[in-house]
């Protein structure tokens, strides 16, 4: 059967106290409402509406998917109301699945039990908590059966007392909740049109309710201020922290550990406090990785050693390099393996040869290098004139002297050495021993380069 998801975001989450609207706010580096779409479209469903209003402009800007019907609720009157603005593009024989975007840490699992709950009457996700205070509770009659949902503010004090709350989840045939939704009226303690009501209506009409328990608290919860909000990050990473020890990965502290993207582990990857992954990282067999680093896109090969307070963005790390510790590997860099890279160093869009030794106080950007070199600490790859960038190719074997600067474009030959503070402007032939020394001089007339058109 045919599944459309209908995901309410209309609300404007007024206790956020942020000009964004609620569901934008991020949980592990995503949108809370970029995440139940996601949930969605691991349900395959076949049509996905989401109902919004509130900051409907960013909401549009921020969520890019065109698969997506976008359903305006200008004026909030509530759930059942929300729910009926989609209704005009909701078939009679498909099943239809309610989520909400600020609850974003439901599993696809539960969603699943929750549709086939819906093939024989209408399927609700129910929770039982600890304090449900604000929730809608659960009425059953004396068999279990469900009867009925009553709001917080309309139930009365022995109500009240139920432990079992409703999440709001619900999956329901088209038809029928297009025949209760219009039989809803407002007369209730908030003067709202409660989907909660067509509850009462199924049971009325002869259609059973299948409630299915959810069994966390937090993966039914949703987030309405900003303590919630970090509540819900840390229930994620938790999550996320527990893949990468079941994995193989040694967390020094699950507590401090922040994924926001993908991350796939190796065995014996070990992992200290404050590591903070983006995007799509990959770490290989046996993979350190010390305190305080940031990665983000980044593939490590087997045994790389990461040393504390590593920053490491879209590059591909070979095989046994160790970097660190104070290090930053910026977009486009690939080092070839067993190379060492050790503090103060920062490397752009360049390949570094396997085996070569970048270890202190040294930038080098657009560069092609070889085997088996040492770069001399302080040594710079002087990449731009102030408009334009150019390359550096540094052959197998090559070193230079501490504090060289190549000026690009240029070339040391395959075992050439710089003498200390060399500034290179030809090429520094192969084999040999080149030095420069220049005399300071002012050069009249001179002018700044101009940007190539
Ligand atoms: C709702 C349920 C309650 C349940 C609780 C779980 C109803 C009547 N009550 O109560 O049984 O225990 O959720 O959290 O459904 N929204 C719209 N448009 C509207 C109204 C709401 O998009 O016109 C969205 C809100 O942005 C929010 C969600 O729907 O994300 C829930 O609405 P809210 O008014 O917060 O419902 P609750 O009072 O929490
Ligand atoms: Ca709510």
């Amino acid at each position: 059967m045919s599944l459309s998801v209908i995901i309410l975001a209309a609300g404007q989450g007024t206790r956020m106290r942020s000009s964004k609207p609620k569901v934008l706010h991020q949980i592990g580096g995503k949108a809370m409402l970029q995440r139940v779409l996601d949930n969605a479209h691991s349900l395959k469903a076949d049509h996905v509406h989401v109902v919004y209003g509130h900051g409907a402009e960013q909401v549009l800007e921020t969520i890019q998917d065109s698969d997506i019907k976008w359903v305006m609720q200008a004026e909030q009157l509530g759930t059942g109301h929300a729910v009926g603005q989609a209704m005009p593009g909701i078939a009679d024989d498909e099943t239809v699945l309610i989520l909400y975007g600020d609850v974003p840490l439901t599993r696809t699992k539960t969603l699943e039990s929750l549709i086939e709950a819906a093939a024989s009457g209408v399927g609700l996700l129910t929770v039982i908590l600890g304090d449900p205070t604000g929730y809608g509770r659960i009425i059953r009659n004396d068999s279990g059966q469900v009867l009925a949902i009553v709001e917080e503010k309309d139930a009365s004090e022995e109500q009240k007392r139920i432990a079992e709350g409703n999440t709001g989840m619900m999956a329901v045939n088209g038809g029928l909740l297009r025949r209760w939704l219009s039989r809803l009226d407002n007369s209730n303690a908030q003067a709202e049109y409660y989907l909660t009501d067509i509850i009462a209506m199924a049971v009325s009409d002869g259609v059973t309710v299948n409630a299915v328990q959810a069994d966390s608290v937090i993966e039914v919860s949703g987030v309405n201020n900003r303590i919630q909000l970090a509540e819900m990050e840390r229930a994620l990473q938790r999550r996320h922290a527990e893949e990468a020890m079941t994995a193989g990965a040694t967390l020094a502290d699950p507590a401090r550990f922040d994924l926001r993207g993908e991350l796939s582990v190796g065995e014996d990857a070990t992992i200290d406090i404050n590591v903070v992954f983006e995007g799509k990282v990959s770490l290989g067999n046996g993979v350190s990785i010390g305190p305080n680093c940031y990665l983000k896109n980044a593939t490590l090969a087997d045994d790389v050693h990461i040393l504390a307070n590593t920053v490491i963005e879209d590059a591909v790390i070979g095989a046994g390099s160790r970097i660190g510790p104070f290090a930053r590997i910026r977009p486009d860099t690939e080092l070839k393996g067993n190379n060492h890279i050790g503090n103060f160093v920062e490397i752009k869009k360049s390949i570094i040869g396997e085996g070569s030794k970048v270890n202190h106080l040294t930038y080098i950007g657009d560069t092609i290098m070889g085997r088996d070199v040492n770069i001399g600490a302080g040594t710079i790859t002087a990449n731009y004139d102030g408009a334009n960038k150019y390359q550096t190719i540094i052959e197998d074997n090559a070193s230079t002297g501490s504090n060289s600067v190549l000026i690009a474009p240029v070339k040391v030959g395959k075992g050439a050495t710089l003498g200390a503070a060399t500034v290179l402007r030809k090429e520094a032939a192969e084999g040999q021993l080149t030095m420069s020394m220049i005399k300071q001089k002012t050069i009249e007339g001179w002018k700044r380069p101009v940007k190539k058109t």
